[in-house]
């Protein structure tokens, strides 16, 4: 079997916490057993570019059970979890591509190996892969039925490939149902990217004056939790929507230009590019605290960092960058720019990636049965799918809720009734 992976001694730890990770992800689980039994994948091979992480091993384990023949690669340099992607080698005998740290020209090298599987189905986190398919390994597109696509930066480049015609097979936005994005974006995002921004800086949150790029999903769910913890928030926003709920919901808004010279700690989440950019660093404190959670390491503009900076910069714990401007002060950059999330911490925990990769899964089984009839576009995942996944999710917490009752469903139903 080939892998490239750090260290396949590394395997037994990685074992213990895919199946502590396991015991969250109820909803998986379910569909794993269903799985065994009826081999909806049978003969399928599926290439996925995800971040290699526990969760992401239940996924490749459950999608294994139902018959494919299953190949991981990063989706992300520094989100792979070594001991995870040896456990999947030695254990799962499931081929994984992905070093924690890799430069990007391996972490490319690793793309193409998960390619060269000759999938079926693509599974995507950012939509690499399907990049990388169709611009250098064309020769490989007969054999795709379709694909899947995990976060909102991945659809929003499907769409674009889409709209130009240059999309050659249809793919499934996972991002777009709303067990996914509402919870995984929200309550995931929001918990581990404080978690990352924790244990890279071990930094007391209460008091701090935390500014939050976006009010998105994933922002949203990060403003919410840091301002749990004692943080006073700013937002930043170019939708006046979004602004206006970031104002109603209790937070100050206010372009970057103004929050860069009060900000203790930043952090973006927008999928856009240069959300801090230069001249926003210039205006910063002594000491400020830079870091990313939206998919590229774009969002920060750190060539424009490392120019502004006196020197290469001095890593001052893991994950900390700290870059010396001219007159003393001190930038720190977290991560690298890359999702600090994943990066310095975990990733979502279990439980909410039990809905994403729910959807990942029962996604795959729609393409393998539906390509046929599907063109070359991005869909949403069936309605009828993300309202099961969330009642089994419901059942699995021991939470009942009300059935309405055929008066109600009457009413509901009609024009008639009045006051
Ligand atoms: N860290 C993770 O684990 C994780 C998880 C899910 C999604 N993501 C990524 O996070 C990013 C955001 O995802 P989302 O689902 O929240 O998207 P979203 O579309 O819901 O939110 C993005 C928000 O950013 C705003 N925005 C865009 N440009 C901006 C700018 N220059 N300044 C301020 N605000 C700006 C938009 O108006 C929008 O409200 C994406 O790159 C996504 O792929 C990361």
């Amino acid at each position: 079997m080939d892998f490239d992976v750090k260290n396949t001694d590394l395997a037994p730890g990685g074992r213990h916490r895919i199946e502590w990770a396991d015991q969250e992800m109820p909803v998986l689980k379910g569909i794993r057993r269903q799985f065994e039994e009826e081999r909806p994948l049978a003969g399928i091979k599926i290439s996925g570019c995800l971040h290699v992480t526990t969760e992401t091993a239940n996924l490749a384990r459950t999608l294994q059970a139902g018959g494919a023949d299953v190949v991981l690669c990063a989706s992300n340099p520094l989100s792979t979890q070594d001991d995870v992607a040896a456990s999947l080698v030695h254990h799962f005998e499931i081929p994984v591509f992905a070093i924690k740290g890799e430069d990007n020209h391996s972490y490319y090298n690793h793309i193409t190996a998960a390619l060269e599987h000759q999938p079926n189905i693509t599974m995507d986190d950012g939509a690499d892969l399907v990049g990388t398919l169709h611009k250098s390994r064309r020769d490989l597109l007969d054999h795709v039925l379709g694909g899947t696509e995990e976060t909102t930066t991945g659809v929003i480049r499907l769409r674009a490939m889409a709209n130009e015609g240059k999309l050659t097979f249809p793919v499934i936005a996972v991002n777009d149902a709303l067990t996914k994005h509402m919870f995984d974006n929200r309550y995931g995002t929001g918990q581990s990217t404080l978690d990352g921004i924790i244990r890279a800086t071990n930094i007391l949150i209460a008091g701090k004056t935390v500014v939050v790029a976006g009010y998105g999903w994933c922002s949203r769910g990060i403003a919410m939790r840091t301002s749990g913890l004692g943080g006073n928030i700013i937002v930043t926003e170019i939708d006046p929507l979004k602004a206006l709920e970031a104002v109603m919901d209790g937070f100050r808004v206010m372009p970057m230009e103004k929050a860069a010279a009060v900000g203790d700690i930043f952090v973006t989440a927008t999928g856009d590019i240069n959300v801090i950019d230069t001249h926003h660093m210039e205006l910063m404190k002594d000491g400020a605290i830079v870091s990313n959670s939206g998919h590229f390491n774009v969002e920060v503009n750190i060539p424009g960092l490392e120019e502004l900076a006196v020197g290469p910069p001095r890593r001052i714990r893991p994950f900390v960058d700290q870059y010396k401007l001219p007159d003393g002060r001190k930038i720190n950059l977290l991560g690298e720019g890359r999702l600090i999330n994943l990066a310095a911490a975990e990733g979502h925990p279990a439980s909410v990636m039990d809905m994403s990769f729910a959807n990942q899964a029962l996604s795959a089984v729609f393409m393998v049965q539906n390509a046929d009839s599907l063109e070359n576009k991005v869909y949403s995942v069936p309605e009828e799918l993300d309202k099961r996944i969330a009642q089994i999710k419901l059942e699995a917490m021991g939470i009942d809720i009300d059935v309405l009752t055929d008066e109600q469903e009457r009413y509901l139903n009609s024009w008639e009734e009045g006051t």
